[in-house]
């Protein structure tokens, strides 16, 4: 059986694409130290799937650690790499932590992957490499802009390793570009689990509908877009899910040329701040309480995915649409324990 290694597989997306992984047959191993993440989500992979992947409590930037476990899988057929640290704010805070843990858990993990070149690698990386892109959508060959926050810069640098690594050994690696991920798996058994005041717009929605946050407060109502709000193309997390899927067995098959191949993985579509609060209402039947708010720094006006390259060459497009993601998100929230993390 194909054995997929699925780091920060307690995670949002990693824990989703676990779930899909499993699905189509492969064996699934998690590397999480738990860093931003729980460990009774292994409970809900379980639930959805009927098998509990092996799970390893690894700091996948502690060198010896990280070249300790994988020395006990040396038949990985590929490796999905999701472990990182992610919130914008707090890298900017903390600089040196993301550069240390983004950079080098993703060095230790390619060093494994040129001793054995036929292993697969998914790289995690993020729209935020594009800033705010000088034509819409955004397609995979727009130029990279200064990162707006060392998180960002974390990406594109992650992405740079990748290009130096694959010339240097012979293997190769597909680079995903989110969009904004949002939602939950249907059967409300996994989903985002923001640790603290969420800092993302649907988590926020969703814990102020459930009473446990106050109003939501609207970043800004005079950008120059239809009704002054920003705009994002917010995709839900089990198509995000399933692009590794496409993306593995891709690889899998041996097909495509470039050492490293990027994608935009997005819906097409961009959606204000308010037309996702009315999704939202629409889906829910619940009354959101809002207002608006002074512009939040770093903030882009509009982006959203070209995604063309992803259905001509992975085959795969996004299925889910936003109020069905809202839908998702909702039950997630209610599922979970009234008192705020
Ligand atoms: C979306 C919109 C906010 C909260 C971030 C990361 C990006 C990626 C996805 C990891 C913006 C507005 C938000 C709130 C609001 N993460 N907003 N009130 O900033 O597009 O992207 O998450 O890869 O790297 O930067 O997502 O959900 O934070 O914001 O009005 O309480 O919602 O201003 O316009 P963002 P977001």
């Amino acid at each position: 059986m194909r054995k997929v290694l699925v780091t920060g597989g307690l995670g949002f997306i990693g824990s989703h694409t676990a779930v899909e992984l499993l699905g189509r047959g492969f064996a699934v191993v998690i590397a999480d130290n738990l860093s931003n993440s729980r460990a009774e989500v292994l409970d809900g992979i379980a639930a959805i799937t009927g098998q509990r992947p092996v799970w390893a409590n690894v700091d996948l930037a502690d060198p010896v650690a990280c070249r300790s476990f994988l020395a006990g899988h040396p038949d990985l057929a590929g490796i999905v790499h999701f472990a990182a640290s992610k919130a914008v704010g707090e890298s900017v805070q903390k600089p040196l932590l993301y550069y240390r843990n983004n950079l080098g858990s993703l060095c230790h993990l390619l060093e494994h992957v040129a001793a054995h070149p036929a292993c697969a690698f998914l790289f995690s990386s993020s729209c935020t490499v594009y800033g705010q892109a000088d034509s819409l959508p955004i397609r995979e060959t727009a130029p990279i802009k200064p990162a707006e926050s060392p998180y960002g810069n974390t990406k594109q640098i992650g992405e740079e390793i990748l290009r130096d690594a694959t010339k240097a050994h012979s293997f190769r690696a597909i680079a995903l570009r989110y969009f904004n991920p949002i939602g939950a798996h249907p059967s409300a058994r996994i989903g985002e689990l923001p640790l603290g005041v969420p800092q993302n717009l649907v988590p926020f929605i969703t814990q102020s509908a459930a009473g446990l946050r106050g109003p939501l407060e609207v970043f800004g109502n005079d950008y120059p877009t239809r009704d002054g709000t920003c705009i994002r193309d917010y995709i839900h997390v089990v198509d995000i899910a399933l692009a590794h899927v496409y993306a593995i067995e891709r690889m899998l098959a041996g097909a495509g040329t470039e050492p490293v191949e990027v994608f935009n993985l997005g819906t097409g579509t961009g959606s204000t701040v308010l037309e996702v609060i009315a999704a939202f209402e629409r889906a829910t039947g619940v009354k959101l309480r809002w207002s608006f708010a002074p512009r939040r720094a770093g903030d882009v006006v509009a982006a959203y995915a070209d995604t063309q390259k992803a259905a001509a060459v992975l085959g795969w497009r996004a299925e889910r649409s936003l109020e069905q993601a809202m839908a998702d998100a909702w039950r997630w929230q209610q599922s979970l324990p009234r008192a705020p993390q």
